[in-house]
């Protein structure tokens, strides 16, 4: 079992996106999937059609409720969910003044048994907040979806400066699984110049596969699919397929 969060504090980088296709693809491989959402926005639920009036997320780092009583099946064969709710948002203040509270769903997920998951897969709020660290402390691998825009790159500075105070303090063992370009236009020179800043300052850590720009990704979440239910042949699809495969070689 590998836990991996999928973490960018820039709003609207394709964490959501990369988190539910990622899943799917890996599912498709065979892999058995949880996905925890930790963001209030509660966007991975809706789209894997597992919406959470129950807010499970929430009872997951507040509660004792055993853990099967907050796992649910999604619309995808292999892939289950611990969904969010906006009940999320109220997390902080619901632990204030509670002792080692960045560590909480690391305590809560050690009783998963890891001879049923392949993947655990965390989505993140767009902050560095108390939800986020509880990822980073959790996981063994963080994967950093970027866009390739010129403004991506300041907050993933800023990002990384977090990453090494989290290994110091909480996890020291956190490996960077990766970068990936997402919403890249191969058309444009922007493009093309941000991922190679990227490959100049992280270096092999910007993993080989790219997620190209994709109507078809911005118009899956409607129907509630996944990339490689609504558009099993599109250049989309092909791309978080390869992804996966990266994946799983790398995080094995
Ligand atoms: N490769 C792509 N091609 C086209 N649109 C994309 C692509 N990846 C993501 N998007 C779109 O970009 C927007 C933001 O994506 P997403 O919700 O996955 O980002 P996020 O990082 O989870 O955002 P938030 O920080 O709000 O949680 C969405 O409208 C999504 O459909
Ligand atoms: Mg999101």
């Amino acid at each position: 079992m590998k836990i991996i969060a999928v973490a960018n504090q820039k709003g609207g980088c394709a964490k959501t996106t990369t988190v539910v296709n990622l899943a799917a693809c890996l599912a498709e491989f065979g892999k058995k999937i949880l996905v925890i959402d930790l963001d209030p926005q509660a966007n991975a639920t809706t789209w894997l059609g597992a919406d959470s009036g129950g807010g499970d997320a929430f009872k997951l780092l507040t509660t004792k409720a055993p853990l099967e009583q907050l796992i649910a099946p999604t619309s995808l064969e292999g892939v289950y969910i611990i969904g969010a709710s906006r009940e999320l948002a109220n997390f902080e203040k619901a632990v204030a003044g509670e002792i080692a509270v960045e560590t909480r769903l690391k305590r809560r997920l050690s009783a998963l048994k890891p001879e049923h998951w392949d993947f655990v897969l965390i989505d993140t709020p767009p902050t560095l907040g108390l939800i986020t660290l509880n990822a980073l402390s959790t996981a063994q691998e963080l994967l950093v979806p970027v866009t390739t825009h010129v403004l991506s790159l300041s907050g993933v500075a800023q990002l990384v400066e977090t990453l090494e105070e989290v290994k110091d303090v909480l996890n020291p063992s956190l490996n960077i699984l990766g970068f990936v370009a997402c919403r890249v236009d191969s058309r444009t020179r922007h493009s093309k110049e941000i991922l190679e800043l990227l490959i100049n300052q992280f270096g092999d850590k910007v993993l080989k596969s790219t997620i190209r720009e994709s109507i078809r990704l911005a118009e899956a979440p409607s129907f509630q699919l996944s990339i490689n239910q609504y558009g099993s042949k599109s250049t989309a699809a092909d791309d978080y397929r390869a992804l996966a495969a990266e994946v799983l070689s790398l995080a094995k």
